[in-house]
């Protein structure tokens, strides 16, 4: 019924947000249109559902939108990555440096392990330092990673580069300011 969505139209494109330069992509329009966000759901699912995924890993704030729905459609454990001081359990933390600072995510020591095929899910791959620093933690507590969904891949940036040679897929591509 979805068939053939063009997904790209539903992101808005804000020109110098959040700072001069930057072309923000704006993923709410599709979020509001339930037939677009189905189908973002339903073609991850198509996607990854041969690698038999265990569970669904995403990273606050905006992962945790695509990974649940995810988690649902294939019938296995969402697992929240949470900011540091969030998570009430034994974490694994991972600490990564950014162009200014640093910044750290966490993941509970029993979330998955060994024997766990882990998708890991994000609305957006950039750098990919997010995406790395989830599958440092998954490979802590021992599960193996069955691949990347996004939603939305900025090209340019060849944040895949740091994510090979495991599947990574994006449903909406940028190669610059198209
Ligand atoms: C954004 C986006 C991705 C990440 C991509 O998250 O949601 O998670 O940046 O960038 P990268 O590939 O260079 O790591 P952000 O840190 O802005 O936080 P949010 O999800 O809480 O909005
Ligand atoms: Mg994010």
């Amino acid at each position: 019924m979805a068939k053939n969505l063009d997904l790209k139209s539903y992101i808005r494109n804000i020109p110098d947000f959040p700072k001069p330069g930057i072309m923000f992509r704006d993923i709410t329009p599709l979020l509001a249109n339930a037939e677009a966000f189905g189908e973002s759901i339903r073609q991850f699912a198509d996607h990854f559902r041969d690698e038999k995924p265990t569970a669904i890993l995403a990273a606050e704030a905006r992962g945790f939108i695509f990974a649940a729905p995810l988690a649902l459609e294939l019938g296995v454990s969402f697992v929240p990555i949470r900011k540091p001081g969030k998570l009430p359990f034994d974490t694994h933390a991972f600490h990564y440096e950014l162009e200014y600072g640093s910044d750290s995510l966490e993941l509970h020591t029993d979330a998955v392990g060994a024997g766990d095929r882990v998708l890991l899910v994000d609305d957006l791959l950039a750098t990919g330092g997010t995406m790395q620093a989830c599958a440092a933690l998954t490979k802590q507590c021992g599960a193996e990673i069955a691949g990347f969904a996004f939603l939305i891949e900025l090209d340019f940036l060849n944040g895949r580069e740091n994510l090979l040679p495991h599947n990574v897929m994006s449903l909406i591509h940028y190669n610059g300011e198209d």
